[in-house]
Formats: structure tokens, sequence, C-alpha cells
């Protein structure tokens, strides 16, 4: 089969295609003919070998697809034709994946594989983040930096399905534009966002800060929460790892909260599945659909990991595996 390889470690533009023999079904597998494989920022990050997995090249990328059923194993739920999304971590850009049974939902009729490969990686993790980790309550105002990017669209709209309000931090008016049609009431500039957030929630700040980025706005973050609030770390897309004075914390009783979703559920056999069980009635019910990007080519698998690397994603940046180069 066809699949995009990283052979070197020197950044998304090593990414070559490749023919490879294709994946054998393991036990509690199923197998999935890819239409969609999701990009996503730690797919960036293997292609320099700064993740936190970190595979012996030659490897295939890709966090999470999306496609059809091609094979089971016994006492599957899923059958030979359905339409699934599933997270792989790795091998998912590739014209076939095995998947963990439990790691994959159906999709409804009419979510595109565009969008179901947008569902695994970033929507489990902002479940996680949001609900188990960030103790989100109904009526709760959460910021959302990245807002545009895979994380910050998910981020959005489960916050707005479990009733939230939402403010969308975002560089352009562009990634704006994406974070409202995605679901945030507010959409505003990094620049100066910890005043207008201020303004926006009557001065009293807000509840829960979403931050896949880091760097130089973590301090203004932190003044951004209200008493009680909670300011997730998920990512560090603009590269530096913030330090904070505790004191900030013991003044305002603010928490900082550390997310890493992989490692979490890796050693909590059947959270994946119990998560996928709480997120499929929002897919059912159209209260999620993840905003699509540009979709590239198989043979274009460079490129689009490109486009995270250089800030230029709006919404999820897609691979489709069958469509020409
Ligand atoms: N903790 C976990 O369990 C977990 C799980 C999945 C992903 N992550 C992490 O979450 C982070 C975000 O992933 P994602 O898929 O949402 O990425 P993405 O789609 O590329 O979005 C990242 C956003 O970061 C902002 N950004 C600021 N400075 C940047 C820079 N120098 N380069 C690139 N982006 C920059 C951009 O928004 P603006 O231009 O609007 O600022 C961009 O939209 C990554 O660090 C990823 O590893 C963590």
């Amino acid at each position: 089969m066809r699949a995009a390889q990283i052979t070197d470690l020197t950044g998304p533009a090593a990414i070559s295609i490749a023919e490879v023999p294709a994946p054998t079904l393991g036990s509690g597998q199923i197998m999935v003919d890819v239409r969609c494989a999701g990009v996503t920022f730690p797919d960036l990050l293997m292609t320099r070998g700064e993740y936190q997995l970190k595979p012996p090249v030659p490897f295939i990328p890709g966090c999470e697809v999306a496609g059809i059923v091609a094979q089971t194993s016994e006492d599957s739920d899923f059958k030979v034709g359905d339409r699934v999304a599933g997270f792989t971590m790795l091998n998912g850009y590739a014209e076939q994946a095995a998947v963990n049974a439990d790691w994959a939902v159906s999709l409804p009729e009419r979510m595109s594989f565009e969008q179901g490969c947008a569902l695994p990686m970033n929507f489990l993790t902002m479940d996680f983040a949001l609900i188990r980790r960030g103790r989100l309550a109904a009526g709760e105002t959460v910021l959302v930096h990245g807002a545009a990017g895979g994380i910050g669209t998910a981020g959005i709209q489960l916050a707005k399905a479990h009733g939230a309000s939402v403010i969308a931090v975002a560089s352009t008016q562009e990634k704006r534009e994406v974070a409202l049609a995605a679901g945030a009431d507010h959409a505003i500039d990094v620049e100066g966002f910890r005043d207008t957030a201020k303004e926006l929630t009557d001065g009293r700040g807000v509840d829960i800060v979403v931050d896949p980025v880091g760097g130089d706005r973590f301090t203004d973050s932190l003044r951004s929460l209200a008493p009680e609030g909670r300011l997730l770390v998920i990512g560090f897309t603009a590269g530096e790892i913030p330090t904070v004075k505790v004191n900030r914390l013991l003044l305002n009783n603010i928490d900082i909260v550390g997310v890493a979703w992989g490692s979490f559920a890796f050693m909590e056999p059947g959270y994946i599945g119990r998560q996928w069980q709480s997120i499929s009635p929002l897919l059912e019910s159209d209260t999620i659909s993840p905003p699509v990007g540009r979709t590239y080519p198989l043979e274009s698998a460079a490129a689009a990991v490109s486009e995270l690397a250089d800030r230029r994603a709006t919404g999820k940046v897609v691979v489709n595996v069958t469509q020409a180069g």
C-alpha cells in the first residue's frame, strides 16, 4: 500500500511517499480503508524528533483516521462497510490502518470523512481537558487560545456543548472568523486579550483558560482568570515552556492544571471507549461539526504538516488518501 513516511528527523519537508506492506490485524482491532487522515501538531513534532514518542525511522506518522471498515476481528461491534473514525497514534497517513476497536467511533452518515478525522485526537483531548481535568460546569466562561487550530476548535465546540460561553483568542481576522463559525461567542485578538476578556466578563475574568500555545502570553492568561479559575496546560506551540511564580496561584485561588490525555488514556483501559460513548450523542445531534481547513492528497503530506509549522492552519488540516496527487 502507499503511505507517507518519516525517514529522517529534519522536519516536515522530509516526509516522502513509499510502497510499504499493508498492516496486519491484531487482536481486538479493525482494519480501516483510510479515506482521510487528520494532521496534528504531534505529527509535526515527530518529524523533528521532538515529541515524547520517538519511533525509530522510517515510520508512518498519523494519529487519527476516518474511513471504512474493511475487516474486523471476532466479537467486534463494528462490521465491514461501517463508516468510522479512530485514534491510531501512528500509521495514519496510509491507505490502510489497523485501529483498536475501542479507540474507534461510528460516523453519522452526514459527517464527511474530512470532519471525521478531526475528531479522535483533539476532541478526546478536549473532553478529558475540560470535563475531567478542568471540572467545567454549565454557565462558566472558557477562554480558548489557538482558537482556529485543531485543539482550539474542538475546545470551542465541546465547551459550548456543555453549556459554557466561549471567548476565542486568535492571531488573525481569518482565524477569528473560523473560531466564530465553530461556535465561539466572541473572537478576540491575541494582542490585549487579557483586557478584552476582562471587559467581556464585566471585570470578573474567565473560569477556564484552554492553553495549547504557552509562550509569553501565559502570565496574562493567569491574570485573566476569575477566582477559582483553572488554566489548562495543553501544549506549547509558541515554542517556549512558561514558568510561573506560584504566589499568583495563592493570591487569586487559581489552579494550573496539567493535561496529558494520551498518557492518561493509555494507562486506563476502556477510558477512550467511555469517552466515545459520551461524545457520540453530540455527533448524532450535529452539536459537534469540526471545521475543515485545507485538504491535501497523500503525495502532499509534507505540505499539509508544514501548514501547522508555519502557523497557517485554519480549522482541521486533512490528508485525503484517496485524492489524486
Ligand atoms: N496535552 C495533550 O494531551 C495534547 C493532545 C493533543 C495535542 N496537544 C498539543 O496541543 C497543541 C496544539 O495542537 P493543534 O493540533 O491545535 O495545533 P494547530 O492546529 O497548529 O493550532 C495551534 C495554534 O497555536 C497558535 N500558535 C501560536 N504560536 C505558534 C507558532 N509559533 N507556531 C504554530 N502555532 C502557533 C496558532 O494560533 P494563533 O496564530 O491564533 O496564535 C495555532 O492556530 C500542540 O502543542 C499539541 O502537541 C496536546
